[in-house]
């Protein structure tokens, strides 16, 4: 019997994306596994979400490493020391560098809260009702598409490679800004179906990205 897909999973905060892959891998929707869970701040409640799971987790602290490069290099050679196959960004708020992408060619995902473009290069977005939108990209994306009035913004899941939350789309979908929308409200939408389409992405990437 083949071993399931190893997943590294890195958070830095609630980790409710974290969740919903552990419920997809124990529903039987997702053919994985969690290997480790990685996080840069010691107090993100996404690490007792995987303790109560019994996933291992570790925490890997900036202030330890004297530069990004390290950092980075021994973020990768821990999930490689696991036997992990692909690594999940999930709400993890560091960029990463060549040190860590260069182990993981085209196995580094990201979900971002906010639609990005089929080409890394555009700087707007069609929406549902046929209306351009700027993207959003960074870590104010939802605070921005408020502030801009759009109609419509969403979420997307991407290969993450060097240039920010420029990386080949993987899934994407639209969700409504409706009236009164503050950042909260929105943002809890917008993570409904990020919860959705995480899982699936991965599903996705273990079919098409692996022989
Ligand atoms: C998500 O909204 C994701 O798009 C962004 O960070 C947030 C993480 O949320 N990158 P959580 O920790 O998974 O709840």
């Amino acid at each position: 019997m083949s071993k399931s897909l190893q997943l590294g999973v890195l958070v830095s905060g609630r980790g409710t994306n974290l969740q919903a892959l552990i419920d997809a891998v124990k529903g039987g929707t997702l053919d994985a596994e969690i290997a480790l869970v990685i996080s840069d701040k010691p107090e993100a409640y996404a690490l007792r979400r995987a303790e109560d799971e019994g996933i291992p987790t570790q925490v890997l602290l900036p202030e330890t490493h004297a530069t990004r490069q390290a950092y980075d290099a021994a973020l990768a050679a821990r999930l490689l020391e696991r036997g992990v196959d692909l690594v999940i960004l999930a709400g993890f708020m560091r960029v990463l560098s060549g040190a860590f992408l260069g182990h993981f060619p085209n196995r580094v995902l990201n979900i971002h809260p906010a639609l990005l473009p089929d080409h890394p290069e555009e700087d707007e977005v069609r929406l549902p009702d046929g209306t351009k939108s700027p993207v959003f990209r960074g870590i104010r994306a939802v605070r921005q598409a408020l502030e801009a009035g759009v109609s419509w913004t969403g979420c997307t899941v991407h290969l993450v490679t060097l240039h920010v939350d420029r990386g080949p789309v993987v899934k994407r979908q639209a969700v409504q800004v409706l009236p009164g929308d503050t950042e909260e409200s929105l943002h809890a939408r917008i993570q409904k179906e990020e919860h959705r389409i995480l899982p699936e992405a991965v599903a996705w990437w273990a079919k098409s990205c692996t022989v």
